[in-house]
């Protein structure tokens, strides 16, 4: 079955934002000049993704604003003659989008569990926002890839230094990856550093069947209290098979404060408008620092 749903969580706190995400989704943060969640709509765009929920709490009118139409502003851009930002603004209405209200932050596999009238009994994919995905194919498009070979759920991981795994949902792997796709004996959410059975990190882009639903409907509580989704795809790796497919393209992490700053200078470096004038400017300030 064609995978053509995705899932974008985006009720979380964003506590380690605050106060900014008082009022604002962290989502909504602009990279330069875009918003993250647009970068990730733009990856399901170029996957093959035709229709994405959006599992909302506070901060959704500006995400639902963001993508619908303006007619006063793109009639001023048209008057005006800016085609290119017409252009600009007028692609972000390309796409089709549902919103969903998680009234209470219960962890992501709660927040997943939302989707579940969307998705009904189609494989589906998970993408978060935090991360923000760089290769030549798009990292969602890699993993309906495996999907169209395997039929089975597939995690996308990469290798994060040891001493951070204790952030992130881990695998256990059985064995050496087959042509870069993992064998997995266990997940595992936020091991402590020294019980890791692994540095391959879940990273935020999960391929799923619908049978998740049947595990997150009755998944305990877990890490911090939360329901996760990790758990739920390790009860469901015990009935069908979970791959782990590892991704060897940049990962952006905006989900906090320095790697939001790195990914606004990495895409600053590659936009035309602003590209030369930063280069100089790191260049100027780099000399200064001691
Ligand atoms: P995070 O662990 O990054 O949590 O969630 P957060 O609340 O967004 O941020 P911090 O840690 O407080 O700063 C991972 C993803 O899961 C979503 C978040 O929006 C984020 O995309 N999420 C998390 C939900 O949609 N609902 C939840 O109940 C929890």
């Amino acid at each position: 079955m064609k995978v053509r749903k995705a899932v974008i969580p985006a009720a979380g706190l964003g506590t380690r934002f605050l106060p900014g995400t008082k009022a604002l989704a962290k989502e909504m943060f602009p990279i330069i000049d875009k918003p993250t969640i647009q970068f990730i709509v733009e990856e399901a765009k170029k996957s093959g993704i035709e229709d994405i929920l959006v599992v909302t709490g506070k901060g959704k009118r500006p995400i639902e604003d963001h993508f619908d139409s303006v007619p006063e502003l793109e009639q001023n851009l048209k008057e005006k003659g800016k085609d290119d930002l017409l252009e600009l603004v007028q692609q972000t209405t390309d796409i089709n989008l549902y919103f969903i209200r998680q009234s209470h932050p219960r962890g992501l596999g709660d927040a997943v569990l939302m989707a579940k009238d969307f998705v009904g009994d189609e494989p589906f994919v998970v993408m978060l926002g935090d991360d923000v995905m760089d290769d030549k194919v798009p990292l969602t498009k890699q993993l309906i890839d495996r999907y169209e070979d395997t039929h089975a759920s597939t995690l996308a991981v990469m290798k994060v230094p040891h001493e951070e795994v204790n952030k992130y949902g881990v695998i256990d792997p059985i064995s050496e990856p087959k042509s870069g796709l993992f064998d997995v004996k266990q997940f595992v959410e936020k091991p402590d550093v020294d019980k890791a059975p692994s540095d391959l990190a879940i990273i935020g882009r999960y391929l799923l069947t619908p049978e998740i639903f049947e595990m997150l409907e009755t998944q305990a509580p877990g890490a911090g209290n939360e329901i996760q989704l990790t758990d739920a795809i390790d009860r469901l790796n015990k009935i069908q098979r979970v791959f782990a497919h590892e991704f060897k393209g940049d990962r952006y992490d905006v989900g906090y404060k320095f790697g939001y700053l790195k990914t606004s200078i990495q895409y600053g470096l590659t936009h035309p408008e602003v590209k030369d004038e930063l280069k100089a400017y790191i260049k100027e300030i780099a000399s200064q620092l001691d």
